[in-house]
């Protein structure tokens, strides 16, 4: 069986109920709460905690499902809580204080994440009890463990990181489309699939975009001092789809004049979206990095001038700037706990830019010259971001 074959079987979503675990099994192993399994998996569950993965039920969710029908709400659960047993609890009681795991509190283990832990190990790993993983094991404390090549392949991301054709789509486009992004790319034709990338040497903390590291990796970056003033050449050379690959982060470039600050360029990469008071949600624009497309920018300077360059990463642009706000407009008065929810989520979502790099470039010097690079920092928020410039 290819592995293609293996996903549909293997990705049922939601994933049934567990039911009980077998009667043989030793206490630990019966729970499927994350903090169990980090009991002997330790590498992996911190890994794992400190992934998107493990919070993709927060307060931006929450704070949404109680005003969708079931049926939508049942939809946004597929991906973000995946386990049948979550989203009984989520739908059901979403206001109830988490349990407390079912497994002692040990001190070498980070804090035990409240349930229901969002795409979690049991969600990846576990099926009616049973693990599964990339190789065969006869012989664990949870009995045999079943491989399948599934698990190294890229179609064990697709469920949640593409729609299929034809749904959600806009201008012909599904709004997440990443793994056809990937095989139409050199990455996949020289087998380097998702988890090459996102899980190095079985590394669990899925980094992306919200990682300045990681998207450092995608870019090469040529800043250069030309006759005419600056260059700035960015290419999308080391993600394995568009960058960003969805409509939701907003890279900016920006480069201008030291004696002239108001003399300035700046391009946006961005599949922009708007909410149309008729249409709902539309596109307005796509100037995302495909896998080896490119993007010029140029600004003029005189030979004595100098200038500036940088390139700003908002991982949550469209969420701070239209999403939320949308949202909140919308909630009843009373709406308390769910308003307090979408604050959090506002805010939190105006946090996470960072500069990824900014350059300095001199007067012109007779010859052509590469500019000085460096890392940038964390922030501007967002907020500060969009003022610094309008
Ligand atoms: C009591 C300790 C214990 C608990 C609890 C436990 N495991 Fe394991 N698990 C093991 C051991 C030991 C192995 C075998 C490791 C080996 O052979 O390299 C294993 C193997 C695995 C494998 C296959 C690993 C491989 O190298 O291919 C997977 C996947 C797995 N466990 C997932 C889980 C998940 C998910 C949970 C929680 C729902 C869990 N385990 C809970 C001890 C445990
Ligand atoms: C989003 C899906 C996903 C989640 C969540 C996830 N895993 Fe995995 N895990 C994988 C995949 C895919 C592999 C195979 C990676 C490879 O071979 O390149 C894997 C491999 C493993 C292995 C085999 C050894 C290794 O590291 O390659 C163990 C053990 C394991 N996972 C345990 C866990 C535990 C414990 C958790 C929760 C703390 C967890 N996984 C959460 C997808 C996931
Ligand atoms: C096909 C899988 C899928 C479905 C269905 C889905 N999401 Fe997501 N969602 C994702 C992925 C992947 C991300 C992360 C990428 C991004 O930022 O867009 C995400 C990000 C988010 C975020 C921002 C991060 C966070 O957790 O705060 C929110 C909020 C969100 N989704 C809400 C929803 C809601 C509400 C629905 C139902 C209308 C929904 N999602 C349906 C996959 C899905
Ligand atoms: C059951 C659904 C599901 C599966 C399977 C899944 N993901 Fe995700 N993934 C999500 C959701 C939902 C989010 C967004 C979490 C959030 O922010 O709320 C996410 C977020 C991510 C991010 C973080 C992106 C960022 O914005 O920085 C990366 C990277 C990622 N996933 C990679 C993978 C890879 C690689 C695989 C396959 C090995 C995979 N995912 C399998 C649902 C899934
Ligand atoms: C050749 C390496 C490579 C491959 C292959 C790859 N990625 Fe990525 N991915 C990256 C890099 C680098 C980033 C950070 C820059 C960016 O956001 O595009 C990233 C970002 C992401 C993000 C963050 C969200 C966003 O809007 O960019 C998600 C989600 C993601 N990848 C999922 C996947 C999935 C699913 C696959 C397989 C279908 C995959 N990636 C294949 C390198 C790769």
């Amino acid at each position: 069986m290819g592995a293609a074959a293996d996903g549909d079987a293997y990705w049922e979503l939601p994933i049934p109920a567990q039911g009980d675990a077998p009667a043989e099994a030793v206490d630990l192993t019966k729970s499927l709460n994350p903090g169990a399994c980090g009991l002997c998996h330790l590498r992996q569950y911190r890994e794992w905690r400190s992934s998107l993965h493990a919070r993709a039920v927060g307060p931006g969710l929450l704070g949404q499902l109680p005003y969708m029908d079931i049926d939508d709400a049942e939809y946004c659960l597929t991906c973000h809580a995946p386990r049948a047993e979550q989203q009984a609890r989520i739908l059901t009681e979403p206001d109830a204080p988490q349990p407390e795991p079912a497994i002692p509190e040990l001190s070498l283990l980070p804090r035990a994440p409240p349930e229901p832990g969002g795409v979690d190990c049991a969600g990846c790993h576990v099926r009616a009890h049973r693990r599964h993983g990339p190789e065969h094991k006869p012989l664990t404390p949870h009995g045999p463990v079943t491989g399948l090549a599934l698990f190294e392949a890229s179609d064990f991301c697709a469920p949640c990181h593409q729609f299929p054709p034809g749904t959600g789509e806009l201008l012909g486009t599904p709004l997440q489309d990443t793994h056809r992004e990937w095989a139409a790319s050199r990455h996949a034709a020289a087998g380097i699939g998702c988890q090459d990338c996102h899980m190095p040497g079985g590394s669990h903390t899925f980094r992306g975009i919200h990682d300045p590291e990681t998207t450092r990796r995608a870019l090469r970056i040529d800043l250069t001092r030309t006759a005419q003033g600056i260059r700035l050449r960015v290419s999308n050379t080391g993600a394995g789809h568009a960058v960003p690959t969805y409509a939701t982060p907003r890279v900016r470039l920006q480069v201008r004049s030291v004696q002239d600050p108001m003399h300035q360029v700046e391009h946006i990469i961005q599949r922009t979206l708007a909410l149309d008071p008729d249409q709902g949600l539309v596109q307005q624009s796509d100037t995302r990095l495909f896998p080896d497309q490119s993007v010029t920018l140029d600004l003029r300077l005189t030979p004595a001038e100098t200038g500036t360059a940088r390139i700003l990463v908002e991982p949550d642009a469209y969420y701070h700037a239209v999403a939320y706000p949308a949202l909140l407009a919308e909630l009843p008065e009373d709406a308390h706990h769910q308003r307090r929810q979408l604050r959090q989520a506002q805010a939190d979502s105006g946090t996470s830019a960072y500069v990824l790099f900014e350059g300095d470039c001199g007067v012109w010097s007779g010859q052509q010259a590469r500019c000085r690079l460096r890392e940038g920092g964390l922030g501007p928020t967002t907020d500060a971001a969009s003022r610094v410039d309008r």
